[in-house]
């Protein structure tokens, strides 16, 4: 089963980025995880549309946009260079017309991902299975970093998990998001999440240098 590693960029250190980022690329990370919030959606804002542009002039790793923000099918004309490796998320909470967005992202040419808030319920998206490459099991109420596990959405990513390979979508992966640290991320490979954001309770945990969590955190997963 197929298992990576996404480094959360709204707990890396900004004014540092681009020597950060070099260490996340010899740490060979799958992915960079961008978090984007409107601060009506969530109650915050962190990165941004002009971010996630700039940050593809700099570096190749595919990227994994986190779209915390209401009718997100309104503003991804803002993404003007997305890759076929990189995933869009957006919520299932966030606009009435899921399905659309959803076919916009396949237009747009990169891998469609829906995000679930720890209280709704994974049968929501039965009927949109077809449309999708990642489901996104949010952990802690997004937002904010520095959370705790919802304790609850550990059994949720094994139903998931069970209803996927169970009605032939086993190729979707799920991804986990909130409070990924050492020790959840155990708990949560057990329950059979593919992809780990890791913010600052893992790969950029104040203890350790970047590349020694990622050493860390690549073993937890990978094993
Ligand atoms: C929200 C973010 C946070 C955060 C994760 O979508 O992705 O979940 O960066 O980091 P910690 O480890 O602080 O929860
Ligand atoms: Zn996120």
């Amino acid at each position: 089963m197929e298992r990576k590693m996404a480094p959360s960029l709204m707990c890396i250190d900004l004014m540092n980025i681009e020597h950060d980022l070099r260490i996340l690329e010899k740490a060979k990370v799958d992915y960079l995880h961008v978090d984007i919030m409107d601060n009506h959606f969530v109650p915050n804002i962190t990165l941004s549309f002009d971010f996630i542009n700039e940050l593809r002039k700099v570096t190749s790793i595919p990227l994994d946009i986190h779209l915390m923000i209401n009718n997100p099918e309104n503003s991804f004309h803002y993404l003007t260079n997305c890759s076929p490796e990189d995933i869009i998320c957006i919520h299932y909470e966030a606009t009435p017309h899921v399905h659309r967005a959803l076919g916009m992202i396949k237009d747009i040419g990169a891998k469609v991902g829906i995000a679930l808030n720890p209280g709704t319920p994974i049968g929501v998206i039965e009927d949109l299975l077809p449309d999708l490459d990642m489901v996104l099991i949010m952990t802690v109420d997004p937002g904010f970093a520095g959370q705790k596990l919802i304790p609850s959405t550990l059994d949720k990513i094994a139903r998931l998990r069970n209803m996927l390979d169970e009605s032939g979508y086993q190729h979707i992966l799920i991804e986990v998001d909130g409070n990924v640290s050492f020790e959840n991320a155990k708990l949560m490979h057990e329950k059979g999440a593919n992809i780990y954001v890791g913010g600052s309770s893992s790969i950029f945990h104040k203890e350790s240098s970047i590349i020694e969590n990622c050493h860390k955190f690549r073993e937890i997963i990978y094993s």
